[in-house]
């Protein structure tokens, strides 16, 4: 089933088979899970509403990482039929596994989620998420193939050729990270190629944090529809949520598949409709792993659907727990400060977080290009109004550099906002 028409109690009654079907499979046959659900005293049968799912314990990244590499895996090898893995920033990478089922899933899954952006049978889609271990190439691929569209493979890097690419084959829709958007924007100016004038109608931008003000910005250069598509390794890979085309007002998570809750990170109590809390999702249909109220450290708040009633929607997600700055006591997330470098007029979108130790405080400074058209008097206006943006937006003092165009590190998928520069003792 790509399009999702589906009554709620049809869907409530749906996902409680499905998650006692999960629950059993996991348990049978991961002695991670086993253990885990006798050292807290629950067993499959305890599971006999939704809101039971509430008695088992969390899954949690360092689950798959004392089970590296199969230790996870629900179904014999020779039922896999793909693996994927993210490196991660520390340690081991946390690996995936799929069947041939779970592969067919996602597909659906994604097919779903390229339609509700607005892609339809016949339309070309330029890849541009990365092919390989990462799930964002392959993931959008198959689902592209499903719903019947021309999949341009062309996955990250060589961005002249991209150019190239999307100016000689006329795609529709592009799905890559919103930050190698950027990237493909200078290049289209450097290449003097009006990115208006491109075919490209949709773009399916996820995988990082990306803002309003950053929809805005690609909308308004590109001419095209900007909506969000999220996902992780964990959980599936993209697809596990998508943003309506004719709304654009969070997105609906293909709930059929992946339940989601949104725990209080501290109290880990569930929190209600609206309220942000760091978000967990349970797989209802994955055979080769099984993922148990997995803690996703991503943080958005659930509400009710709207462009696709049956199913409710996550708030974009504004970051993750990891990409947290504390400074002097008060949280920073980048996206806040991206917000702030689009509303001032003579700076790009491409900045940089840059941490570092002044005496014995932690400084934050930002790092910002400055538009190709910006004065010097412009650039340093932008200075003062950055310096108090961020002051009176977030609350917290930073140093701001403003630097010449096309000087910082481009991305080439997901991005890497944060330079920590601080001593360590
Ligand atoms: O990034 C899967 C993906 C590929 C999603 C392509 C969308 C498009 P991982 O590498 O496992 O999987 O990273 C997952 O990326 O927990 C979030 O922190 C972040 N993330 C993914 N999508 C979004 C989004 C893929 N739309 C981690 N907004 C997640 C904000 C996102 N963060």
């Amino acid at each position: 089933m790509i399009e999702a028409n589906i009554g709620a109690d049809e869907l409530a009654a749906r996902q409680l088979e499905r998650l006692q079907w999960t629950l059993r499979h996991a348990y049978a046959n991961v002695p991670a899970y086993t253990r885990k659900f006798d050292d807290a005293g629950v067993h499959p049968d305890d599971c006999k509403e939704l809101a039971d799912l509430a008695k088992f314990p969390f899954t949690t990244k360092q689950d798959l990482r004392e089970n590296y590499p199969f230790g996870m895996f629900a179904v014999p090898q020779d039922q896999v039929r793909r693996i994927h893995a993210s490196s991660g920033t520390t340690g081991k990478a946390t690996v995936v596994g799929y069947t041939e089922r779970d592969i067919d899933t996602w597909a659906t899954v994604m097919a779903r989620s390229i339609h509700a952006a607005g892609g339809r049978p016949g339309h070309k889609v330029h890849v541009a998420y990365g092919y390989g271990l990462f799930t964002g190439g392959l993931g959008a691929h198959y689902g592209a193939e499903k719903l019947g569209c021309t999949v341009i493979p062309a996955s990250g890097g060589m961005t002249a050729r991209q150019v190239q690419l999307i100016t000689d084959f006329k795609p529709e829709i592009i799905m890559v990270t919103p930050s190698y958007m950027l990237t493909l924007l200078d290049e289209f100016e450097r290449q003097g190629v009006d990115p208006k004038a491109s075919s490209l109608k949709v773009g399916i931008f996820g995988a990082e944090p990306w803002t309003e003000q950053m929809r805005a910005e690609i909308e308004e250069r590109f001419a095209l529809d900007a909506v969000d598509i999220y996902g992780l390794s964990e959980v599936m890979g993209p697809g596990v949520a998508q943003e309506c085309v004719e709304t654009k007002d969070g997105l609906h998570i293909w709930e059929d598949h992946f339940y989601p809750e949104v725990i209080d990170p501290y109290s880990e109590e569930v929190l209600g409709s609206g309220e942000t809390g760091e978000l967990l999702f349970t797989s209802l249909t994955k055979e080769a792993l099984p993922i148990i109220r997995y803690r996703t450290r991503d943080l958005t708040a659930l509400r009710p659907g709207t462009a696709r009633p049956a199913f409710r929607r996550m708030d974009k997600v504004t970051g993750r727990t990891d990409d947290l700055i504390i400074l002097r006591g008060v949280n920073v997330f980048p996206t806040q400060i991206e917000e702030i470098v689009l509303r001032t007029p003579a700076l790009s979108p491409h900045f940089q977080l840059v941490r570092s130790t002044r005496g014995r405080l932690d400084h934050l400074t930002v790092r910002v290009e400055a538009r190709h058209d910006a004065s010097s008097a412009a650039r340093e206006e932008a200075i003062a109004t950055l310096v108090s943006g961020v002051k009176d937006g977030v609350g917290v003092t930073v140093s701001v550099e403003v630097v010449e165009p096309d000087t910082l590190e481009r991305s080439m998928g997901k991005m890497r906002r944060i330079i920590d520069q601080r001593e360590r003792p």
